[in-house]
This record gives C-alpha cells, structure tokens and sequence, in this order.
C-alpha cells in the first residue's frame, strides 16, 4: 500500500494562526505531518503563548487519522533546517512531498525605528529559512516528479511600519519565483500565497472594524481561506501552478 504523503508545516502552534488551520485541512485530506514551531515567539507577542492550543490541535489531528509529530525550532538557526529534515525522517520514517512555510518574525518597526539586529533577524527568520528549508526540501524530496510542492507566504503592500517585514517578504516573493524556476526540472512546484488580512489575534477592535467594512466581500479573512488554498496547491489537482504568488483576499488588493 502507497504511504500517506507526508508534509512539514512551519509556524505551527498558535491555534488561531494560518499554519495550524493548514495542519487541520491537510489532516482532512489524507495527509501525514510533521509540524514545527517556535513557542518562545508567541510568548512575547501580544497574543502570548498558549501551549493548550497546540495540545489540542495534535489531539484533533490525531483523531483525523494523521500520524503527527511537532517539533519546537527555532528558524533563526542555521542548523534547523537540516535538523528538522533530520526528525521528521527518524520520527515519520520518511522525507516530506510537501512543505508549507508559514511561519514569520514580525515584530515592527518603521524606517526611523528599525535596528541593524531587527533587520537580520527578520531576514534569517523569514527569508533565510525559507531558503535553507526549501534546499533540503529538495535534497530529499523522495519523488515521484510532479508530486513535490512548496508553499510560502507574502504579503500585499504598503507594509507600514513593519519594513524589516516587508524586505522579508520581498525576498520570500522573489525567491519563490526563482526556485520554482531551479525545482521545476526536479517535478516540484514553489508557490506564495498573499492571504490579505486575516484575522490570526493581531487585529485590535477598531482594526477588525475597519477591514470588515472596507473589505469588498464584506467579512475578514479567515485562517481557513488561505489553507484552503495551500491545500489545493499540494494536492495532485494543484500541480500545474508553479512559479505564482496567489492572492487569496476576497479582493482586498484589487477591488477596493
Ligand atoms: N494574518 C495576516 O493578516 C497575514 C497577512 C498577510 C500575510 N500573512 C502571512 O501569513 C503567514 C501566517 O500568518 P499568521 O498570522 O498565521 O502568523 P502568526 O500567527 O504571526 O504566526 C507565525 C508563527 O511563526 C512562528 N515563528 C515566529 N518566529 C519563529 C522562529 N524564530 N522560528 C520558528 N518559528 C517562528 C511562530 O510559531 P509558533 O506559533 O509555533 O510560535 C508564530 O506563531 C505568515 O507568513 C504571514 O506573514 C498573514
């Protein structure tokens, strides 16, 4: 019997974030996953850290029917991209078909405000990673051609007040366009989703406000819209996009 593909999922451990609503979907469809995440980050944002969430996510996803194993990293390491590689194959017996990278470092600032050391350490959670995580996606991609799929996550701009973010993100867009380009010969497809504004715990009240009545369908985002689409994108059906950032944002970006 064929075993059940097998995906990595970054930035797992929030419940309201993307990357668990990602887990959640791709459980419903079939697939086995190994997760990871870096609590110490949640911790000092302003939602806090809630390891009850992420207990209660493997508990579902369990009960999917998905062989799950999480792993605490921290992506600012150079090493964590091998060493992850490292334990999904001891722990899952296996390398991943596809890896969905949706974890970020965003802790703000402006252009008056921005460090030198905020700056690098937006690029080495953000981009770096993303770059070190898809070459050992590709190293070990166990095939079959056409079957490989990476996912990344960029935003819409103006990103105000968030520019160490933002050169991320730009880099992250960039890279995934150029990857796919190296990875197509290899039968794996590289897409970006640019979810719009979804609400993951960052929105005040007067923030949700406003982007629900702005917003042109009239609701938020929701974590579940854009794991739909990333979904899609790892499933056999989605393997004729590559080299795309999708824009997945009930017309945030184009209608208003
Ligand atoms: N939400 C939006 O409105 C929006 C809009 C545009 C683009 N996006 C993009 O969509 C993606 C998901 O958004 P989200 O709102 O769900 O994100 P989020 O809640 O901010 O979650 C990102 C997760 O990244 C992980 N992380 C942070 N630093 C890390 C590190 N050093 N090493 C490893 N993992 C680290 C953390 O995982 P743990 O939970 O495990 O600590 C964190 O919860 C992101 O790439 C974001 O840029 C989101």
């Amino acid at each position: 019997m064929e075993p059940r593909p097998l995906a990595l999922v970054t930035g797992v451990s929030r419940g309201p974030g993307i990357a668990a609503a990602v887990a959640r979907r791709l459980a419903a469809n079939g697939w086995d996953l190994a997760l990871t995440g870096w609590r110490p980050y949640d911790a000092g944002m302003a939602w806090g850290r809630h390891d009850d969430e992420l207990d209660d996510l493997l508990l579902g996803l369990a009960e999917a029917g998905s062989a799950v194993r999480y792993f605490d990293a921290d992506l600012a390491d150079p090493d964590s991209a091998v060493e992850l590689y490292d334990s999904a194959a001891r722990e899952l017996g296996r390398a991943p078909l596809a890896l969905a990278l949706v974890h970020t470092h965003d802790t703000g600032g402006g252009l008056l405000e921005v460090t030198a050391a905020d700056f690098d350490h937006h690029l080495a959670v953000n981009a770096r990673a993303t770059l070190l995580l898809a070459a050992e996606h590709a190293r070990r991609f166990p095939g079959p051609a056409g079957r490989g799929r990476i996912v990344t996550f960029v935003s819409g701009l103006p990103l105000r007040g968030s520019v160490a973010y933002a050169a991320s993100k730009g880099a992250i867009h960039w890279m995934t366009v150029s990857i796919a380009a190296e990875l197509a010969g290899r039968g794996i497809t590289v897409n970006a989703v640019n979810p719009g504004p979804t609400d993951t715990g960052w929105m005040s009240p007067p923030i949700r406000q406003r982007i629900r009545s702005e917003s042109p369908l009239g609701r938020l985002g929701r974590p579940e819209d854009a794991a739909e689409l990333v979904a899609w994108l790892c499933s056999e059906a989605g393997g004729w996009i590559t080299g795309q950032v999708l824009t997945s944002d009930g017309g945030w970006s184009a209608l208003r």
